[in-house]
């Protein structure tokens, strides 16, 4: 099903590596200095950082495409310092542009007859962080092609990701809607029509423009964005977050609704703002959310501008203990990530995936909306509850190993896991083969037994790199022999790891 509908709505764009790490975000860093102080942080305390993103106070009063030079006075060049740390700097980018002559993107843009207007020929004006601000037209091809040219703008900032927000797109209002009248025009592609129409695909139509123009500004690489509102489709551009889910423990729920709801709907790369945007999360209620967030597409802390903090070591000595398992654990996972982005790409299959994939009749398995499969051989147990330390856990058929105690549980049925403040349970399947980084950094396959009497397998996409190289499907089976377990390749890579041409540890033997 989701393979005819990723065929009708288009295959989901393939995030560059780095994207596929930990994000963090915060709405106020006020300066330079503030964002090295947080990467320092991170590194200071051995914690594993791919990406930060900056927010709406990087520009000069709030308006899209500029920098505060006071504040951000060498932006290129922390961002190459960032870059050699193997930190990258992603841009907010709001569509909303201030409406005022001399603003250098509303001059570009009347001068291309890029904003939305009415019927009587007039720029619809909104109001957004900048003040009064025009909207430009995505659904209009030429409005696309110019707005995707400003990113130019952007990367010579240094930026190398793209956060798209307020791409509703929002006008506050006090009453009545908050985005444009319903009588503004659009051009829809050339046939015409109102905000009724355009509005829904307003972020869809952002986001393409976006795309397209980072494929002509930096064609060899695949580029990184993610965008707070879209349509069906959206998926080809980039993916999404959870916008500004509530601090709380039913806001951790709601993150991983959302993101197994986005999968099924074929929007497969996403994450919630972990800790919640809002106020303060207590050190629990951070840890749960950042061990869910880990195993997550989108892994990205984020939070507004009078919120607490969210970085890893405001919650005391043991959240930051656990947060550290929790990166590196993820670091040790991105040849995982990586391959499931690229069968998300290649049959629509999100990595997050409902308990009752692959079994759509078991009515328990359906009902289970606390637990997920991470691609085909994890089973993650999220602990979602505030004082849980053990949990229950709907097993789908086959046996499943605890990825820690290395204890077997069958399937199907239920198991009672101890769940630690220290780590969130996960069960690796039996027969299952999982692409992971090895102590020095190279690809490993770490093998889980299959159950006596039965064989397994799984699939490997080794990373390419963050352009557009092809790649290679591995296929892998494992099985019983005498007392070994087998790990071969498909077509032909030989037999018990020393045909198999990476390093292979087998877990799980127990009997
Ligand atoms: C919106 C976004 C949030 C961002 C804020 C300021 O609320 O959802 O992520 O931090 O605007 O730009």
């Amino acid at each position: 099903m989701l393979h005819s509908w990723a065929s009708l709505t288009g295959p989901p764009a393939l995030p560059p590596t780095w994207a596929l790490g930990h994000h963090h975000a915060r709405w106020g860093f006020g300066s330079e200095e503030e964002v090295r102080r947080i990467v320092a942080g991170y590194q200071e305390h051995g914690l594993p950082l791919d990406a930060v993103h900056v927010d709406i106070d990087h520009y000069e009063a709030h308006q899209v495409f500029t920098v505060d030079k006071e504040r951000f006075p060498k932006l290129p060049q922390l961002a190459g310092e960032l870059r050699r740390s193997g930190v990258r700097l992603v841009s907010i980018v709001d569509p909303a542009v201030k409406a005022e002559p001399g603003v250098e993107a509303y001059d570009r843009g009347v001068a291309a007859d890029a904003f939305v207007r009415d019927a009587a020929g007039r720029l619809v004006r909104g109001v957004v962080w900048p003040g009064e601000a025009v909207y430009p037209d995505f659904t209009d091809p030429r409005a696309r092609k110019w707005w995707g040219r400003l990113d130019e703008e952007r990367l010579g900032e240094g930026f190398a990701g793209f956060w798209h927000d307020m791409n509703e797109p929002v006008s506050f209002a006090a009453f009545g809607e908050a985005t444009l009248p319903r009588s503004a025009r659009h051009c829809l592609e050339g046939r015409g029509g109102d905000h009724r129409e355009a509005h829904n695909v307003y972020g869809l139509a952002m986001a393409r423009a976006g795309y397209e123009g980072l494929r002509e500004l930096v064609p060899e690489e695949r580029p990184f964005l993610f965008s707070r509102s879209g349509w069906a489709g959206m998926q080809r551009y980039g993916g999404t977050w959870s916008g500004d889910v509530s601090t709380g423990w039913p806001g951790l729920k709601a993150s991983l609704s959302l993101v197994l709801g986005l999968g099924l709907c074929g929007v497969p790369y996403s994450g919630p703002d972990v800790g919640g945007f809002d106020g303060s999360p207590s050190p629990e209620l951070y840890l749960r959310w950042f061990q869910l967030g880990s195993y997550l597409p989108l892994f990205r802390t984020h939070a507004a501008i009078t919120a607490g903090r969210r970085e890893p070591w405001e919650f005391g000595e043991e959240v930051l203990g656990h947060a550290r398992v929790a990166l590196v654990e993820r670091r040790r996972l991105l040849p995982y990530f990586v391959t499931l982005a690229h069968l998300a790409r290649l049959t629509g299959a999100p990595y997050v995936r409902p308990l009752w994939w692959g079994c759509p009749e078991d009515r328990a398995l359906r009902d289970c909306e606390d637990a997920f499969l991470l691609g085909d051989s994890l089973l993650v147990a999220p602990v979602l509850e505030s004082g849980a330390r053990a949990r229950t856990v709907r097993l789908p058929p086959g046996r499943w190993y605890d990825t820690v105690t290395g204890k077997a549980y069958e399937g199907p049925g239920q198991a009672l896991v101890d769940a630690p403040l220290s780590r969130v349970p996960v069960l690796a399947r039996a027969g299952t083969v999982l692409p992971v980084r090895g102590r020095d950094g190279a690809l490993e396959l770490e093998v889980w037994a299959p159950a006596k009497g039965r064989t397994g397998g799984g699939l490997v996409i080794a990373d390419v790199g963050d352009g557009w190289e092809r790649a290679e499907i591995e296929r892998y089976t494992t099985r019983w022999s005498g007392r070994r377990v087998v790990v071969e390749r498909e077509d032909g890579g030989g037999e018990g790891g020393g045909g198999v041409p990476v390093p292979v540890r087998v877990r799980g033997l127990v009997e």
